[in-house]
């Protein structure tokens, strides 16, 4: 049976370069793998007071849903303001409730920060970082994944050069790899 990678991606715009990057991503994982997009921008924030044994909304259920069977996650972000934009915190948020619940729970994950400027959505990756900590996912070290200056790396279409299409094909194996080593 396939693999399944969750991509869950921190831009929620249509011409966004990171969902380009995550398209990409996508299509370089080896045979065995499938992806799916999984959105994030319909997810009412997150409310405890709505989020309750007798009454959930039908989005976080979806949400949640998505995410039972999935073998890997590979987060794919923009930076605001040199933090996690908020749909991907909120989503980080919804699918770690209810307590004890937790979705995100052992899965294994890649981080890939995505900038048309020089610092390459480094704040984001690192704050994203510790909430993967904190939930208990174990995280592809290296390679680092700070895609900078993306605006050069895309062409037209949306596609990268075979340059770039091998630095994110080393990002999916490394997934990949360690999907392999906690796959229970
Ligand atoms: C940004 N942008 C930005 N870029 C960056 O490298 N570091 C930052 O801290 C910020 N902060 C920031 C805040 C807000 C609210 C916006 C809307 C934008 C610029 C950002 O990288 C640029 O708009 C990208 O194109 C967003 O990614 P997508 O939508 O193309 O994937």
């Amino acid at each position: 049976m396939s693999k399944k990678i969750a991509v869950l991606v921190g831009s929620l715009r249509k011409g966004s370069f990171s969902k380009q990057i995550a398209k990409n991503l996508m299509g370089l994982f080896p045979e065995g793998y499938e992806t799916e997009v999984i959105e994030t921008g319909n997810l009412p924030l997150y409310n405890e007071d709505i989020d309750t044994e007798d009454s959930t909304p039908a989005e976080y259920t979806d949400f949640r849903n998505k995410l039972k069977d999935v073998d890997g996650v590979l987060f794919v972000t923009p930076e605001y303001n040199r933090s996690v934009p908020a749909n991907l915190k909120n989503a980080i948020d919804v699918g770690s409730r209810p307590y004890g619940q937790s979705m995100w729970d052992g899965v294994p994950a890649a981080i890939v920060s995505v900038s048309p400027g020089a610092i390459s959505g480094f704040g984001a990756n690192h704050h994203l970082r510790q909430s993967l900590v904190f939930l208990n996912m174990p995280v592809v070290q290296q390679p680092e994944a700070y895609i900078g200056n993306v605006t050069n790396l895309l062409d037209d279409n949306g596609n990268v050069d075979d340059r770039t299409k091998g630095f994110l094909k080393s990002i999916d194996d490394a997934l990949v790899d360690l999907i392999g080593r906690y796959s229970k």
